[in-house]
């Protein structure tokens, strides 16, 4: 490795990185970050801070679990790479197959399709969505609905249902055929509704008038996050999901539930769909499927659909799609292992109470401080607090105020995410009471500081 010199001269010269402005990385390089353990994050300038945000809503188990390191070092020398291309297969993609199947099945999940991460993950749901009507001879069934806010990923098809323009403006035009309504997101809304079980009533009556709009043969699928995440943890009424299930089921619509980042405990179930007690006809996966030690994601099908494609006698449902690294046997290898850590740890049960330990501590932060204008959580280790410079004109914060409170949140010992004018936090789901009260107290004094 290079000394400290050479990293901070080169830093962001050769590199592009997502999400940002390369000229505004050239300005203010990002932060080196050099090592981690447990819950703590540790910089090149001998800082270090509680990832409140689990590298990317991913490090479910922290960045210490020696079986998931130990696994993927030992299929590294057994079998680092072997294809899973229609006549080949490798050990570990077959007990990983079984080990996601089953952590799925009471959802109704019956099938797994690997792919290298979430967006890969929504490409093939989509695909195989418009696949199965075609097979059903429905093949006139091929627009997508879905909901603002929403993040499914960067491909075309993901980006074509997201639902916040930043990831789209840029890239139209997109696939034709995506259709959005509105997010069930009480802050801000056309209504200017605040009950969140109205608001999940209006969404339903505008999403059944637009099938009617569109004609439902013409619609393949409904996708939908069972929390929104980067769009700024809007948590929907208890009754939202249901009710687009519902109407899913009235009109032959497949529902899809985006759970890369609810997937696997972070909601306090071990899938967003159970938690609002709805079973989709598809999953998408990621993130936690590995905890992020290896990129790694699923597409699952219900047996509804394995069903269509497995009895299919006319060819056509072949599934020509995939990845080089679908089932990538170090990948796998790293499923299985973390997939049995997560459930030796139920991780579930401390997302669920350290998650209402952080959001009662964010309440009373609100309390305090007068620019958090709106705070949303309380469904496991997922938050967001919505940062505004006027609480009755609800103005969004400017960026440099948001910059200034997440710099003085890491120096006082929590790294946090801006998403936006927001502060979204997804901490390991691993964390401890003593680590979540020292995430509330470093946003305390972030807060103290801007
Ligand atoms: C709900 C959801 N879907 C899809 C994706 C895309 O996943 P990836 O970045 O692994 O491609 C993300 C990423 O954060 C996500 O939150």
């Amino acid at each position: 490795m290079k000394d400290d010199n050479f990293l901070k001269e080169n830093n962001a010269r050769h590199l592009w990185h997502p999400m940002g402005h390369p000229g505004d990385s050239l300005e203010t390089p990002p932060r080196i970050i050099t090592g981690a353990e447990g819950v703590y994050v540790h910089d090149i300038d001998g800082h270090s801070a509680i990832d409140a945000v689990g590298g990317l809503w991913c490090v479910n188990l922290g960045y210490s679990n020696n079986p998931i390191k130990d696994a993927i070092a030992k299929q590294l020398y057994d079998l680092p790479y072997s294809s899973n291309f229609a006549g080949s297969t490798n050990p570990c993609a077959i007990e990983a197959s079984l080990a996601v199947r089953n952590m799925f099945a009471e959802d109704g999940m019956a099938r797994v399709f690997f792919t290298s991460g979430g967006s890969d993950s929504v490409e093939t749901a989509l695909r195989l969505s418009r696949q199965y009507h075609r097979l059903r001879k429905e093949p006139t069934r091929t627009k997508f609905l879905s909901l603002k806010k929403g993040y499914h990923g960067t491909h075309f098809g993901g980006a074509s249902v997201n639902g916040n323009n930043r990831f789209r403006i840029n890239y139209e035009p997109l696939m034709p055929g995506c259709f959005h309504l509105p997010s069930p997101y009480t802050y801000r809304n056309p209504f200017d509704e605040t009950d969140p079980a109205a608001l999940a009533q209006k969404i339903a009556a505008i999403f059944e008038d637009e099938i009617l709009f569109q004609g439902a043969q013409t619609i393949a699928a409904f996708i939908m996050e069972p929390i929104q995440g980067a769009g700024g943890v809007i948590v929907p009424d208890a009754s939202f999901m249901k009710l687009m299930r519902d109407i899913c089921d009235k009109y032959g619509i497949l529902m899809i539930s985006d759970e890369v980042i609810t997937g696997f405990g972070r909601t306090g179930d071990w899938s967003g769909a159970r938690h609002w007690g709805v079973k989709p006809d598809m999953m998408c996966l990621a993130k936690g499927i590995t905890s992020a030690y290896f990129p790694v994601g699923a597409a699952l099908m219900s047996e509804k659909i394995a069903e269509v494609f497995e009895k299919d006698t006319t060819g056509e449902a072949g599934i020509y799609h995939g990845y080089t690294y679908s089932a990538h046997p170090v990948g796998a290898a790293a499923v299985v292992a973390c997939l049995q850590e997560t459930l030796r740890l139920d991780t579930k049960t401390n997302a669920a109470a350290r998650g209402t330990q952080l959001f009662e501590g964010v309440k009373k932060l609100a309390d305090k401080y007068d620019i958090i204008g709106d705070i949303r959580g309380g469904e496991g280790l997922m938050i967001g607090l919505e940062i505004v410079n006027d609480k009755a004109t609800k103005t969004p914060m400017d960026g440099a105020t948001m910059a200034r409170l997440h710099q003085a949140t890491f120096e006082a010992g929590a790294l946090v995410r801006l998403g936006m004018h927001n502060v979204l936090m997804s901490p390991p789901l691993v964390i401890t009471e003593a680590e979540v009260d020292g995430i509330l107290t470093a946003l305390d004094r972030g807060f103290a500081n801007v």
